[in-house]
């Protein structure tokens, strides 16, 4: 897989270079400054804004045209992040392999800076993207944004799996919660890149296919890993899951029955780009939905 390894470094140098200019822009109040750098550039995988520049790359596109809506999206994933880790939550203490931003910086900042992410990633899809892309493309991406991330969304699949805890939720229950708290910001780094880069309808559809399918993958995956990970690859505690008695596909079809249903839909997802785009083309799309099956972090 060295070619998608490369690639992913590549790309994430970029994307993490756009951040920093970005973040840069303020120094007050500190700890909102400090804390918003702190939450995100300290060593994601970057796989959502990397989603974005691979659409466009596999559209024929100029990666730059992504930079602020992936960017954009990096912050609402680690915003997501913060606050899924508070007290209230799931009461993390590592994240990325430091001190999670509220044991860093204390609970109330914790979610300031959680909320200040949010806010400045619609500031930035706005302002950043202003005469690089068009307003319509712009007005769509907001849109799509602003519903994914919330009820509709992250914020909806994050509440299900709250409430969720403790309990043995049924196949339809367990399958909104993947779906919306991960699979719906998995999604959209895809949709952007498919606005921003014009793509036809069939097109769309079939990648959106893809999308959602390795944004499953991408959670049950990370349900085995609370299970059987290694804490240091991972940067974040094992056992988080059963501790909370968290709805999971381990919890409720088993770990081994989970491995196989991951195989399934990782198969499923490279037959989609195998099926409908050349091989040079869809090459790293198929590389990357193997390393979601395969990851250690
Ligand atoms: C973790 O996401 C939370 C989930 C939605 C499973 P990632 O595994 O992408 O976390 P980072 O950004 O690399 O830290
Ligand atoms: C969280 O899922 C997904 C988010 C919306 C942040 P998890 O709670 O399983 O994510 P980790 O394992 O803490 O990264
Ligand atoms: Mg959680
Ligand atoms: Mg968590
Ligand atoms: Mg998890």
């Amino acid at each position: 897989m060295k070619m998608l390894k490369e690639y992913l470094k590549e790309k994430k140098e970029i994307i993490e270079k756009t951040i920093d200019t970005y973040l840069g822009e303020f120094n007050y109040p500190v700890q909102i400054a400090e804390g918003m750098r702190y939450a995100v550039l300290n060593g994601g995988k970057r796989i959502r804004p990397v989603l974005v520049l691979m659409t466009l790359d596999l559209l024929g596109k100029d990666e730059k045209l992504g930079l602020p809506s992936g960017s954009a999206l990096e912050m609402i994933h680690s915003y997501s992040l913060v606050h899924d880790d508070l007290p209230a939550l799931d009461n993390d203490d590592y994240r990325r392999g430091k001190l999670t931003t509220h044991k860093k910086f204390g609970e109330a900042e914790g979610i300031l800076i959680g909320d200040a992410l949010l806010t400045h990633a619609f500031n930035i899809l706005t302002e950043k993207n202003e005469g690089l892309i068009s307003d319509k493309k712009i007005v769509e991406i907001v849109k799509l944004t602003s519903s994914y991330a919330g009820i509709n969304g992250m914020i909806g699949g994050q509440m299900v799996d709250i409430e969720s805890e403790g309990k043995k939720v049924d196949m339809d229950t367990l399958k909104y919660i993947h779906k919306n708290k991960t699979g719906k910001l998995l999604r959209l780094p895809i949709e952007m890149g498919c606005i921003i880069g014009d793509a036809s309808k069939e097109i769309r559809i079939k990648l959106e296919e893809y999308a959602d399918l390795i944004g499953l993958a991408f959670q049950i995956k990370d349900d085995i890993l609370d299970i059987e990970g290694d804490f240091e690859k991972l940067g974040k505690p094992i056992g988080s899951d059963a501790e909370l008695e968290k709805s999971t596909y381990p919890a409720l079809i088993g770990l081994e029955e989970s491995k196989k249903l991951l195989d399934e839909i990782v198969e499923k997802a490279k037959t989609i780009i195998i099926e409908n785009f050349s091989e040079e083309r869809g090459k790293i799309l198929i590389e990357l939905a193997d390393f979601i099956g395969k990851r250690d972090n």
